[in-house]
């Protein structure tokens, strides 16, 4: 957030910022949501609606669910909430109790281990590096002194975009099953992913799992503020409880056109999105090697690229801080998302356009050069 003020007050004395910091598309959401969202504001009242939201919304998650894991999702299984970071805070309240622990990666994404601390739990960071893809392993769980009470992972991963082998899942699951650990798998940025790398499920191994899902990502409606969570039984109406009183339910308009980004329309729409994605990946990794910067995580997925820059600096809020006020350009310093080894590295967005890719990294060669020597 920092870099996002620092970036706004360039941006309004310079006019020249492109920002690589942002986790988020650059378009908007796709045509039928758009129509969707005005025919309704002429066609429903948009009052409050059921807390865990609307019935066909929850039939069109259940659906694309079954139909992406193979497996049988019913729209009861399915809560719908405020972004899927209102679907944290409603899930750490129902199944965490204050000095329990959780367990996350470490580089992850930082709300989980702000919003687990503001509650109260005791969070365990996972010190994990490219020899298991930045991404938690069972041999790493049989290392904790004892089962925790939960384990966050995400797949693929905000800030490396890195892939969870799917055996791996697999054995995560059933460990957290045998364990009494509950999994919470964020799954956000599924339908984004390149070459050969594939996601998986939680869901697929274990109904005893919580699957997170959002239309921030894959579905570039992140201001629309909808996510939601497939959600075994036995939370449900704790979290429905919880709900009805902190948000009593998500934003009425957003439930109504969402439907819509779940139609074939939509996807072939979201899908050039993904493809223009790999261009700006491709962009994005060439330039950087030729720039010198070569030790990042294998960006399977998302659009980020996770570098580690130690060779350049020791202080990756410094340096983004420097590269911004030389060229304009906006990244994430490291420590954000790790703030162990954060300090010599940075995280690069390539969701932006094609055009904005090319011209970022245009200036930002000089810069790496000269910093780099
Ligand atoms: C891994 C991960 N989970 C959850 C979120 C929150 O997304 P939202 O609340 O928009 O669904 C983000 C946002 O960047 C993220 O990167």
């Amino acid at each position: 957030m920092d870099v996002f003020k620092a970036a706004a007050q360039r941006a309004r004395t310079h006019g020249d910022v492109l920002s690589l910091a942002a986790g988020q598309p650059s378009t908007s959401a796709p045509a039928p949501v758009l129509r969707a969202a005005r025919e309704a504001l002429d066609a429903h009242v948009l009052g409050y609606t059921e807390t865990l939201g609307t019935l066909p919304l929850r039939e069109a998650i259940a659906r694309h669910h079954a139909h992406e894991a193979g497996i049988p999702v019913h729209a009861d299984d399915v809560v719908v909430t405020t972004g899927s970071s209102g679907a944290f805070t409603l899930l750490f309240l129902a199944a965490f109790d204050v000095g329990d622990t959780v367990v996350m990666a470490r580089p992850g994404y930082p709300a989980y281990r702000n919003t687990l601390a503001a509650l109260g739990c005791r969070v365990v960071e996972l010190d994990c590096g490219i020899e298991s893809r930045f991404q938690p392993t069972v041999a790493m769980l049989d290392a904790l002194p004892e089962p925790p009470a939960g384990l966050i992972i995400a797949s693929p991963a905000n800030p490396t975009g890195t892939i969870i082998d799917a055996g791996e899942l697999a054995a995560i699951a059933r460990w957290c099953e045998q364990h009494g650990t509950l999994l919470i798998s964020d799954e956000i940025y599924h339908g984004i992913s390149y070459g050969d790398a594939r996601t998986s499920s939680a869901w697929e191994t274990s109904k005893e799992s919580v699957v997170i899902g959002s239309v921030s990502k894959y579905f570039s409606m992140t201001g629309w503020r909808l996510g939601w969570m497939l959600l075994p039984w036995t939370l449900h109406r704790a979290v429905e409880r919880l709900a009805s009183n902190m948000t009593v339910c998500p934003p009425a308009i957003s439930q109504v056109a969402a439907i819509a980004a779940f139609t074939e329309e939509s996807r072939t729409e979201l899908d050039a999105h993904v493809r223009r994605y790999a261009v700006n990946r491709t962009i994005l990794l060439d330039g950087l090697a030729a720039g010198g910067i070569t030790d990042l995580a294998p960006a399977d997925g998302a659009f980020y690229a996770y570098a580690d820059i130690g060779h350049l600096t020791q202080d990756s809020r410094a340096w983004c801080e420097n590269v911004l006020a030389t060229t304009g350009v906006a990244l994430a310093p490291g420590v954000d998302f790790d703030t162990v080894a954060g300090n010599h590295t940075v995280r690069f967005s390539f969701a932006g356009t094609t055009e904005h890719m090319r011209e970022a990294l245009a200036r930002l060669a000089p810069a790496l050069r000269a910093q780099g020597g």
